[in-house]
């Protein structure tokens, strides 16, 4: 693939979805090419499965049944908007991807390790980030962010111990991958982590010889 594949995770009220548009702009003014898009969505496939999702309505979901629709959106999502891109050469920004799975449903739900790889190996065809910006903010600091947000989703309003073992399944990935992640500590000015994103953005895209 030619183009470079971004993704941004972290807790939810990490302020991660504020620092990707910050980052649209500015490499939009650079004269990137630049395809936005996000999971679960992304596109109208996407959309309507996220509905879905994150709908307080569906309490009821399995665990498989949610693993399957955010790998299904992902697959849509891979199909229809980021392979063809990444392949015209375009700077790929995905709002949360394949890591999310891995911490929301394999750390939180501690849904089975080995079959949320092997389907989400399915659901990419094998495509990964190239960068993954990982938006640290602690459980109880994306808590009392939360608060002022209105009414929360299905998976926002899961306990305390749930997005604690969510917060822990990122920092295991960020293990396991640390030439892919790069930490940024969320609790600073929105200002300050902008310009730190974009450095490091313009750092990689050179390294990758991306053309603009
Ligand atoms: P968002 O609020 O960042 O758009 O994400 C929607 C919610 O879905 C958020 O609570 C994280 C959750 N999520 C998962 O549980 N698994 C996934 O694979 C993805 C992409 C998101």
């Amino acid at each position: 693939m030619n183009g470079m594949f971004i993704t941004v995770e972290g807790p939810d009220g990490s302020g991660k979805t504020t620092q990707l548009n910050l980052l649209v702009e500015a490499l939009n003014s650079k004269g990137y090419e630049v395809v936005v898009t996000r999971e679960p969505g992304g596109t109208t496939v996407g959309n309507s499965i996220r509905e879905v999702l994150l709908s307080p309505e569906h309490h009821e979901m399995t665990p498989r049944v949610e693993m399957m629709l955010y790998a299904a959106s992902r697959a849509q999502n891979v199909d229809q908007i980021i392979r063809p891109a990444l392949a015209r050469g375009a700077v790929v920004l995905c709002d949360r991807f394949v890591d999310a799975s891995i911490a929301y449903q394999g750390y939180g739900l501690q849904y089975d390790m080995d079959q949320i790889e092997s389907l989400n190996e399915w659901a990419t065809s094998g495509i990964t980030p190239d960068v993954t910006f990982l938006f640290d903010l602690t459980p109880q600091r994306a808590q009392e962010r939360m608060k002022d947000r209105g009414q929360l989703d299905r998976i926002e309003s899961r306990d305390q111990a749930f997005h604690q073992r969510v917060y822990e399944g990122f920092h295991a990935l960020l293990n396991k991958y640390p030439e892919r992640m790069i930490l940024i500590d969320a609790d600073q000015s929105v200002e300050c982590i902008h310009d730190e994103v974009l450095d490091a953005t313009l750092e990689r895209l050179k390294n990758r010889g991306v053309k603009l």
